[in-house]
C-alpha cells in the first residue's frame, strides 16, 4: 500500500493500466510478484485447482490438434500464465500416454513472476519444460498457445463517455493523501482514436480497453502466422457489446473494493470477446465461434471420462469428483461466464470443442 501512495504522492495521478500493472506485478510488491494466491488458503481458485479433468481434457484436445496439424515432429506448447503449475503438472501426466506426441512434445512456460516460477518449478521437473520471458523468443512451431486466466489478469484501461467528451479513468489520492479515489481525465486524443478504431463506443458509457491483452494477441497472431498453430484460451467474459466496467478484485474468496487493497488483492476484468474475436480475425487468423467452458469440456468428453473413472470409486470419492465436475461446468459456477476461445493459422480447419 504504501509504494502506491508514495508513487500517487509524487505523480499525482496515473492511468488505471497503470496503477493494475503496479499493483499486480511490480517487482518488489506486486501481488503476483509476492504471494501465491491460488487455491483454499489462498485468494482464488482457478479450473485447474478445481479438478484434474480439466488438465486432461485439454490434453487430449493438444494431441488431437497436432494430430490434425498432420503430427510434426515437434510441436512446441506455450502456456501463458501458469499460476502455479497445476495445469503443466497435468497435461504432461496426461500427455505420456500419448508417446508419439509425448516424443515431438517441447513446452514453454511464460511466467512474469520469479515467485510463482519457484513454485511451477517444485511441480515440474521434466526436461522438455523451459521457462520464457518473451512469446518473441519462440523461433519454431507448430506453436500451441494455452492459456487459463491468463488475458483477464492483465492491464485495461477504462475510457468515460459523457456526450461527444471522452475520459480517461485514473488512480489519484484523496486530499489528506489517506485514501486512494478514482478521478477521471480528459483522454488524448491517440487513446480516443484508439478505441474509436477499434470500434469500442456503443452502448454504456464506460468504455474498457484491454491494452495489456492486445499487445499480446497481435504478438501471438504474429507467431501462429509465422510458425503454424494456434491460440486456445480460457478467460472470464462475455460475447455481447456492453460498456459498462468489469472490473473486480478479490481477496480471500471474497469480492472487495479494487482500491483498498493495492499489492494485497486481485485484480480482473472480464475480456470482452468480440473485441477478442475481431482483433484475431484482422490478423489474419481463423477464429471459431467463442464457447462456453461448459460447452468444450463436454464435447471432449468430461462427462464420459468422469463416469469411467467413477466406476473404480468409492462412494466418497465419486461425490468429491463430481462435486468439482460440477463447479467447472455449472452455468452458475464456472461452465457459463468462463468463455473458450480458439484461434488458428488458416487454412486449417480443426473445431473440436466448438
Ligand atoms: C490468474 S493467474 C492464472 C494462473 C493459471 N493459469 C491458473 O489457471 O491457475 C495469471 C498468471 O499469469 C501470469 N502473468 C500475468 N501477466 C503476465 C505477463 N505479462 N507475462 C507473463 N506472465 C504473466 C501471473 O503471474 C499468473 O501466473
Amino acid at each position: 500500500m504504501n509504494k502506491i501512495i508514495n508513487i500517487l504522492k509524487e505523480k499525482k495521478s496515473i492511468p488505471l493500466d497503470q496503477f493494475i500493472n503496479i499493483s499486480l506485478y511490480s517487482k518488489k510488491f506486486g501481488y503476483y510478484m509476492t504471494k501465491n494466491p491460488f487455491g483454499k488458503g489462498g485468494d482464488f481458485i482457478t479450473a485447474p485447482l478445481v479438478s484434474n479433468l480439466f488438465g486432461e481434457m485439454l490434453a487430449v484436445w493438444c494431441v488431437a490438434f497436432w494430430e490434425h496439424l498432420e503430427k510434426p515432429k515437434k510441436i512446441l506448447l506455450v502456456e501463458l500464465g501458469p499460476g502455479d503449475g497445476t495445469l503443466c503438472k497435468d497435461l504432461l501426466k496426461t500427455f505420456k500416454q500419448f508417446k508419439n506426441f509425448y516424443d515431438s512434445l517441447e513446452i514453454n512456460l511464460l511466467e512474469i513472476s520469479d515467485k510463482l516460477k519457484k513454485i511451477q518449478k517444485t511441480k515440474i521437473n521434466n526436461g522438455k519444460v523451459k521457462w520464457i520471458k518473451n512469446i518473441k523468443e519462440i523461433n519454431y512451431g507448430p506453436v500451441i498457445f494455452i492459456g487459463n486466466e491468463f488475458f483477464d489478469a492483465l492491464p485495461i484501461k477504462q475510457i468515460y463517455k459523457k456526450k461527444r467528451l471522452f475520459f480517461e479513468r485514473h488512480v489519484s489520492l484523496s486530499n489528506d493523501n489517506k485514501k486512494i479515489i478514482f478521478l477521471h481525465k480528459k483522454a488524448n486524443n491517440n487513446l480516443i482514436k484508439r478505441i474509436q478504431s477499434l470500434n469500442l463506443i456503443s452502448t454504456g458509457n464506460t468504455i474498457e480497453y484491454p491494452i495489456g491483452a492486445i499487445k499480446f494477441l497481435e504478438t501471438i497472431a504474429k507467431q501462429i502466422n509465422k510458425f503454424g498453430g494456434g491460440l486456445l484460451t480460457f478467460d472470464y467474459g462475455y460475447n455481447v457489446k456492453k460498456n459498462q466496467s468489469t472490473l473486480q478484485s478479490i481477496k480471500k474468496h471474497k469480492y472487495i473494493n479494487i482500491l483498498s487493497m493495492p499489492h494485497h488483492s486481485d485484480i480482473t476484468s472480464h475480456l470482452n470477446f468480440k473485441l477478442f474475436y475481431k482483433i484475431l480475425k484482422k490478423n489474419n487468423l481463423d477464429v471459431k465461434k467463442i464457447t462456453t467452458q461448459n460447452e468444450f469440456l463436454k464435447k471432449i468428453g468430461i462427462l464420459e471420462r468422469a463416469y469411467i473413472l467413477s466406476k473404480k470409486m468409492t462412494f466418497k470419492e465419486k461425490a468429491n469428483m463430481f462435486y468439482r465436475l460440477k463447479r467447472l461446468l455449472d452455468y452458475r459456477e464456472m461452465g457459463n461466464i468462463f468463455k473458450v476461445l480458439f484461434a488458428q493459422k488458416k487454412g486449417k480447419k480443426f473445431s473440436l470443442g466448438f
